[in-house]
């Protein structure tokens, strides 16, 4: 049977890590040793608590039904209380919190919310490649904002064009992929740009507590939730990747307008995942401490793998990746990274994907155990010892 696919599927492409892992996989059942350096997905586990209290709730035959929309109200406390212990921040856990399957879900869901055909949507480049897709499915017109030399918005060069039609602008510091950090002002500039324009700023804030000594929210600025929503993962902080654990923080009118959507897409999460999420929120600073220790000393590997490729950092980045600029020995990043999954099967993101602000950069992510990286510092040696014997 032939069938057309809808139009709104024609706008987007599979996700590209989809494919890749996909080509990888074939690549290593036909026998190849591939060390992917690419994806963020944390390879550790969760603290024994939040195991142990998934194995508990799950026992319990009374856990199994279907949850609420709106998620738990333990669930709900403790993100507010996550907020304000973590960032001074009040939030009402009956009214401005709304518990997600996932951040990526919450980009989808805040997108078919707010955006139609004629809005235009404010999506950064270099940045995480979903907001440009939930956009586009959602029929609206997505308008790149390139990063300046510091990546970060430039203001000036925003309202010098129209913003009339523009709805939403996506920001996300600390930033994927490029690491940087917010810094001292930045938030109020936002609000201030997003209050002038009438825009609603949407906020992805996965990666506050990764290698980061000062995590924050952007709805620390007063006044801000008039104008900015916030999500956030349990899928970085806390190893918990793959139970699709998050939230969107924000205003009661603009959690009420993402429920609207939501209710009619999902239902609640499964209770257990939720009550270990709690107990997962409540974890102490050293949780923080000791994750953080470990990602500290992958970086420096990570780091001297891009030093090896000829690659210019800069050393100030926080969250899970390292990102880098291709020296003159590659053409682009796409050209280091096929070449280097080719000849030494390791396999380093090409910046293009975050957009073509990052067409001469690559990312390496710091979810490989330290043997690992050691190893691929290895084969790259190697590669470039062979590449630079033949230029
Ligand atoms: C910037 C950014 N936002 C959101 C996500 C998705 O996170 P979640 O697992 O909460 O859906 C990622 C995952 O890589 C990310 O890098």
């Amino acid at each position: 049977m032939k069938i057309k696919v809808a139009d709104r599927i024609s706008e987007v492409q599979e996700y590209y890590f989809s494919r890749k892992l996909r080509e990888i996989a074939q690549r290593r059942s036909e026998g190849e040793d591939i060390i992917n350096l690419g994806i963020g997905s944390p390879d550790m586990a969760p603290a024994p608590e939040v195991i142990e209290e998934l194995r508990r709730a799950a026992a319990d035959p009374t856990h199994h039904g279907y949850q609420s929309y709106r998620g738990i109200p333990e669930l709900r406390s403790a993100f507010a209380d996550f907020y304000q212990r973590h960032f001074q921040i009040g939030v009402d856990p009956e009214t401005e919190v709304l518990p997600l399957i996932g951040s990526k879900e919450g980009i989808m869901h805040i997108s078919m919310a707010y955006l139609g055909a004629g809005d235009h949507v404010l999506v950064p480049n270099p940045g995480y490649p979903s907001y440009r897709a939930a956009a586009r499915l959602a029929g609206a017109n997505v308008i790149d904002y390139e990063l300046n030399s510091d990546w970060l918005p430039d203001f000036e060069k925003l309202e010098s064009e129209d913003l009339d039609k523009v709805k939403i602008m996506w920001v996300n510091y600390p930033h994927m992929p490029t690491g940087k950090n917010a810094p001292i002002g930045f938030f109020e500039k936002l609000v201030a740009f997003a209050t002038r324009n009438n825009i609603l700023l949407c906020h992805d804030n996965p990666y506050a507590f990764i290698l980061n000594s000062n995590p924050s929210s952007l709805l620390s600025v007063p006044g801000s939730k008039e104008t900015a929503i916030e999500l956030m993962s349990l899928s970085k902080a806390f190893n918990m990747a793959g139970w699709r654990v998050g939230a969107l923080v924000g205003n009661q009118d603009r959690i009420n307008e993402v429920l609207r959507f939501k209710s009619n897409m999902d239902s609640g999460m499964f209770k257990p995942v939720q009550l270990a999420a709690v107990a997962a929120l409540r974890s102490p600073l050293a949780w923080f401490d000791s994750l953080n220790d470990e990602y500290r000393a992958r970086r420096v590997l990570a780091e001297d793998i891009l030093k090896q490729l000829g690659c210019k950092l800069d050393g100030e980045q926080v969250g899970m990746f390292v990102w880098a600029k291709v020296g003159p020995v590659f053409s682009d990043g796409e050209n280091l990274s096929d070449l280097v999954l080719d000849q030494s099967g390791v396999f380093i993101v090409p910046g293009m994907i975050f957009g073509s602000r990052g067409n001469d950069y690559v990312r390496i992510s710091l979810c490989s155990p330290q043997p690992l990286l050691t190893e691929s510092l290895r084969r790259i040696k190697h590669f470039m010892t062979a590449t630079i014997a033949q230029s």
